[in-house]
């Protein structure tokens, strides 16, 4: 492998298997796998990984209720999961399960570092414990002494119990996310991690007396690991590491840590605390993208307005849902969501934006006989098409840049207006001398709005370039034009 190609790592949260995946999960997954192809795309070593997080209280009650073991649970979600994920075209490189035995033997070996270390010290938890969230609580955090997220009432947990000096590491974690040594974005949160972190951090219990489902502490093996400290170390384990902290994976660290804002806190202080510990290097951005509602609701199941992602397939097929989960809101802000909006913009930016505009373009190019139609790229570069399509990929790759996925979108979807307003102007379908050349730059850029989509729609770039029959070197492109059934089918009103 050559060391000096740049390298790009990239992870979602490994998501809890209580239950099937929903649309949030889909929606980090699908940018993650957006992004992953763009790095590959651009040649960089990419690692893209992603899992499910097994252990711990929730999953154990979850399985009790409906008459499985916890393994059996985990699998059947797993594998839930798995065919969402393919489904969906999610090019991981591992899907990890904190199950996996590889990963069950690194943590043990890491925890056995931190104890030697006396990071992990014996002692007495007393705490409010939101199980929902398989976090303790301070009273503060808690809206009329419930959870807010899961409107419950802690429970009061006291127990022996062993601890990580979480305290001893609050203030160097505050230094490395104010000098932006890890990088939180967007700046909002960066703020909001900083202004928490002021009041210093407490210890907190590492270790589970009830929860049977979970990782032995090697040193106390009647207690279980508490799994957020075992779940985070699958960023480690996922690309290959076996517990030395002497030995890390080529990949690490990480390039960016994808999430929602429900855990970005935990990432910023108890993940960065572990590492220190470790002595490992801390991942070098946290990046914190929206949280979505259903019409101004919280997504869940007792509300019954959860929309699966089975469904989005279903109605808006494989490619129509990431793009309009991507564009439905600023990537890194709240956004929310309905059926409705949904089919509107189906309609709007996908069967009459880019589904109308190839349709249109490859009938005149049918009509015109472009069999083997050869551009010169010389004669497209000065012309006002050339310069909208070098603007584009400029606004295009700094989008990427700062993580704004819904404005690589949107500049997109700006050159199909333009291409729109084009096409009108030139009156390109009547006969005139200009008419071939404007065809053809047409079908140019067309194809460089497939290359541009390769990321987000893989599918639909694929059938695009396929219905331009493009064969392209350096200086001309070679047009062979088939046109093929529409990219997506208008919805009607029902
Ligand atoms: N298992 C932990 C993560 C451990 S990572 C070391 C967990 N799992 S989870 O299943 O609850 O997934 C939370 C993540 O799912 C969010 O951070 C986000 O990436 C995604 N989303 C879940 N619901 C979402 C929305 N309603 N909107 C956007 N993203 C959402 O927490």
């Amino acid at each position: 492998m050559n060391s000096k190609v740049k390298k790009f790592y990239i992870t979602t949260p490994i998501y809890y298997v209580n239950d099937r995946m929903h649309l949030g999960h889909a929606y980090t997954t699908i940018a993650a796998d957006v992004l992953a192809r763009y790095h590959r795309l651009k040649g960089e070593r990419v690692f893209f990984l992603t899992g499910t997080d097994e252990h711990g209280g929730k999953i154990e009650k979850a399985a009790e209720k409906l008459g499985k073991s916890p393994k059996q649970l985990c699998d059947d979600n797993v594998r839930r999961f798995k065919k969402g994920w393919e489904k969906l075209n999610i090019s991981y490189d591992n899907f990890i399960r904190t199950t996996d035995s590889y990963h069950e033997e690194a943590v043990k070996k890491a925890l056995e570092i931190l104890h030697k270390k006396g990071l992990i010290y014996k002692g007495v938890y007393r705490g409010l414990y939101c199980l929902g969230c398989e976090q303790y609580k301070t009273e503060s955090d808690l809206v009329n002494g419930k959870c807010p997220d899961h409107k419950k009432k802690p429970e009061i947990i006291e127990e022996e119990s062993y601890l990580f000096r979480l305290s001893k590491f609050g203030e160097e974690i505050r230094k490395k996310i104010k000098q932006d040594e890890l990088l939180i974005r967007p700046e909002d949160k960066k703020k909001e991690v900083l202004e928490f972190l002021k009041g210093g951090l407490k210890d907190i219990s590492i270790s589970r007396k009830k929860v049977k489902w979970g990782i032995p502490l090697p040193f106390a093996p009647h207690l279980t690991t508490y799994v957020w400290i075992e779940a985070f170390l699958n960023y480690l384990t996922g690309v290959g590491w076996e517990g030395n902290p002497k030995k890390l994976p080529e990949f690490w660290p990480a390039d960016v840590h994808l999430m929602a804002k429900d855990i970005a806190r935990v990432h910023a202080t108890i993940w960065p605390a572990v590492l220190l510990g470790l002595e490992i290097a801390l991942p070098k951005q946290i990046f914190v993208h929206g949280y979505f509602t259903i019409e101004g609701q919280k997504m869940s199941k007792s509300l019954g307005n959860v929309i699966w992602p089975e469904e989005l397939i279903e109605k808006f097929g494989v490619d129509g849902t990431r793009y309009l989960l991507l564009s439905a809101c600023c990537f890194g802000k709240d956004g929310d969501i309905s059926w409705g909006k949904l089919k509107e913009k189906y309609n709007a930016d996908l069967a009459k934006g880019i589904g109308n505009l190839v349709s249109r373009v490859i009938t005149i190019g049918e009509t015109l006989g472009f069999k083997s139609e050869a551009l010169k790229l010389r004669q497209v570069h000065s012309t006002e098409i050339g310069k909208q399509i070098d603007a584009t990929w400029k606004n295009y790759e700094r989008a990427f840049d700062e993580f704004k996925l819904d404005k690589a979108l949107d500049s997109i979807w700006k050159l199909i207006a333009f291409c729109d307003q084009y096409i009108e102007k030139k009156r390109v379908w009547e006969e005139s001398k200009e008419q071939k050349i404007c065809v053809l730059c047409l079908l140019y850029t067309i194809s460089e709005i497939a290359k541009m989509l390769e990321s987000f729609l893989p599918e639909t770039s694929n059938k695009i370039l396929c219905q331009l029959g493009l064969k392209s070197d350096e200086k001309k492109c070679v047009f062979a034009v088939e046109k093929k059934e529409s990219l997506f089918p208008r919805l009607n009103s029902k």
